[in-house]
């Protein structure tokens, strides 16, 4: 049994009603409803974690980062801010995906950088929910 933990950061509980242009109109919960149909048949636990606190993400790096197979994140700002999750992830064992939604290179400068993608196994940007779907099928 694979075990794969989705986690989003701040503001991605808004899925679905925050800038829709930009982040689509699908909510997180629905596209997780998808997600574990998609993979009923697989030997996979699928996870999800959202939270809007940066403590509360480094918490759940360290709880799950020594026994899960693969996590998918989604740091939201704190992918351009955070060192201490930059230092939870290259602390950990498991192997950390980084996604975006939005293609983060099309948009402003201070979007280009990111703490996280030195220390990820792999980045995906910009398309969309597909991109966890992506993550999920890459540790599959
Ligand atoms: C984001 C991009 C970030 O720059 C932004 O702060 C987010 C969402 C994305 O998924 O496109 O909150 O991570």
């Amino acid at each position: 049994m694979l075990r794969i933990l989705i986690i989003n950061g701040p503001n991605l509980n808004l899925l679905g009603r925050r800038e829709p242009e930009i982040y689509g109109e699908d909510t997180f919960e629905d596209f997780m409803i998808h997600l574990r149909g998609k993979y009923i048949d697989s030997d996979v636990d699928l996870t999800y974690f959202q939270s809007n606190h940066e403590g509360h993400i480094l918490d759940k790096l360290h709880e799950v980062g020594f026994s899960y197979d693969g996590i998918v994140l989604n740091a939201g700002a704190l992918t351009h801010t955070s060192i201490a999750i930059a230092d939870a992830i290259a602390g950990i064992e498991t192997p950390v995906i980084e996604v975006h939604i939005s293609n983060v290179h099309k948009r402003e400068t201070f979007r280009h950088h990111s703490y996280v993608s030195p220390v990820a196994e792999g980045i995906i940007v910009g398309f969309g929910l597909r991109g966890y779907e992506l993550a999920v099928d890459y540790f599959l």
